[in-house]
C-alpha cells in the first residue's frame, strides 16, 4: 500500500516539475532522472504505442532472473522476503519482489511469471548458455497450459538480452538471430489462441556498458515492434541503459538516487548465506553481483510505470 501511495504521487507531474521526488519509502531510493521518449518506428527509445495500464487484471512475465519470482509456471509467487539466512527472497535473485511484481502490485494485476534464472532468447543460439531455460520454452510452458486470458485485460512483458549479450562474448554475435527469434515468439502470443493485444519489452542488455552489436539487438527489436504495432497490436519498450548510465556515472550519480553504494552489498552470486553483506543494505544498487537490489526494482518499476504514463 505504501509502495502504491509512493508510485501515485511519483506519477503527479508537479512534483517530476519541481524535482520534489518524495523519499518517505523504498528506504530514501528514488528515481533522480525522467525517463526520455522516443517514437515507435523510429530510433530505439522508451515509447508507448498503445498500452493502457488501466482496467488490466493479468500481468504475463517472460525473462531471466531479473524477472523470476522465484516460481516459473505462472503460479503464485512464494513470499518476497528473506529467511535470514539465504540471500535469495523467495528463491529470487534479490532480497524482495522484483520490478514485475511491483507494477503488478501497483496496477493491482494477477502476476503469472515464466520467468528462469539465466534465461536467452533461444539456447540453440548460444552453446555457451546449453542447459538454460528460454523463451522458447517459457512460452511453450504458457501455450502449453492453454490459459484463458482477455486479451483486452492481459500485459504481457518480455525481457531478455542480459544473458544472451553475454554468450555473444563467447559464441559470437547470434543477436541478430535473438532479435530474431523474439519477435517471432511475440508474434505467436499474438496470433491465436492468445491473440495478446498489449506487449512491453524492456531491456538492459549491457547493464550500463554499451556495445554496437548490442545496441543494433535493441533497435532490430524495437524496429519488428514497430511493425507490430502496425498490426494493432499495442506496443511498449522501455530502456533501462539511461537509468544504468545516471546511476553509474556521474549525471547524477548514485547517491542522487538515495544509495550508499552501487555494491553488490552480497560479494559472491553463489553464496547461500549472507557473509559478507555491505553495512547499508537497503541502498545498495546491486543486492548481488549483477543483480538489484529490492529498492532498484522498486525503481526499475517507476521508471518503466513513467514510460507507459507519457512517453505515448
Ligand atoms: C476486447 O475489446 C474489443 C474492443 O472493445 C471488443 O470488441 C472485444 O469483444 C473484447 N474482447 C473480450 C474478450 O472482451
Ligand atoms: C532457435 O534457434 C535455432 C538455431 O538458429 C533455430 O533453428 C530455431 O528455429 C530457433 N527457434 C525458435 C523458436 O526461434
Ligand atoms: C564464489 O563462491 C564460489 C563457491 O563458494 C567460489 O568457487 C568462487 O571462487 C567465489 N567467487 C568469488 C569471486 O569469490
Ligand atoms: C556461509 O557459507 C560459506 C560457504 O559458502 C561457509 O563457508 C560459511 O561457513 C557460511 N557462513 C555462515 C555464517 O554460515
Amino acid at each position: 500500500m505504501l509502495q502504491r501511495f509512493w508510485t501515485v504521487v511519483v506519477l503527479v507531474p508537479l512534483a517530476l516539475a519541481t524535482g520534489q521526488l518524495p523519499r518517505q519509502t523504498n528506504d530514501g531510493v528514488h528515481l533522480a532522472i525522467t525517463p526520455t521518449c522516443g517514437t515507435i518506428g523510429g530510433t530505439v527509445a522508451n515509447t508507448n504505442a498503445g498500452v493502457s495500464t488501466s482496467g488490466m487484471k493479468t500481468l504475463v512475465a517472460f525473462g531471466d532472473s531479473y524477472t523470476s519470482g522465484g516460481r516459473s509456471d505462472g503460479g503464485p509467487l512464494p513470499a518476497a522476503v528473506l529467511n535470514g539466512i539465504s540471500p535469495r527472497a523467495g528463491g529470487r535473485v534479490t532480497d524482495g519482489p522484483v520490478w514485475a511484481e511491483d507494477i503488478a502490485s501497483d496496477l493491482g494485476l494477477t502476476i503469472m511469471d515464466y520467468a528462469v534464472s539465466g534465461a536467452v532468447v533461444n539456447v540453440t543460439l548460444w552453446p555457451s548458455e546449453a542447459g538454460h531455460s528460454d523463451f522458447v520454452h517459457q512460452a511453450a510452458l504458457f501455450f502449453s497450459q492453454n490459459n484463458v486470458l482477455n486479451p483486452n485485460t492481459t500485459l504481457y512483458t518480455v525481457f531478455f538480452g542480459i544473458n544472451d549479450f553475454s554468450a555473444s562474448s563467447t559464441d559470437g554475435d547470434h543477436l541478430p538471430e535473438a532479435a530474431a527469434d523474439l519477435l517471432a515468439l511475440i508474434k505467436q502470443l499474438t496470433s491465436a489462441p492468445t491473440n495478446a493485444k498489449n506487449i512491453v519489452v524492456l531491456d538492459d542488455y549491457g547493464r550500463g556498458t554499451d556495445a554496437a552489436t548490442g545496441d543494433a539487438w535493441k533497435q532490430a527489436v524495437f524496429t519488428g515492434l514497430g511493425a507490430l504495432h502496425s498490426t494493432g497490436i499495442n506496443v511498449a519498450y522501455v530502456d533501462f541503459a539511461p537509468l544504468l548510465t545516471a546511476v553509474m556515472g556521474t549525471k547524477p550519480g548514485f547517491a542522487a538516487f538515495g544509495y550508499d553504494t552501487v555494491g553488490p552489498c552480497i560479494p559472491n552470486l553463489s553464496q547461500t548465506n549472507l557473509t559478507g553483506e555491505c553495512g547499508t543494505p537497503l541502498n545498495t544498487f546491486y543486492w548481488l553481483p549483477g543483480h538489484p537490489s529490492k529498492e532498484t526494482h522498486r525503481l526499475m518499476a517507476d521508471y518503466a510505470e513513467l514510460v507507459l504514463e507519457n512517453c505515448h
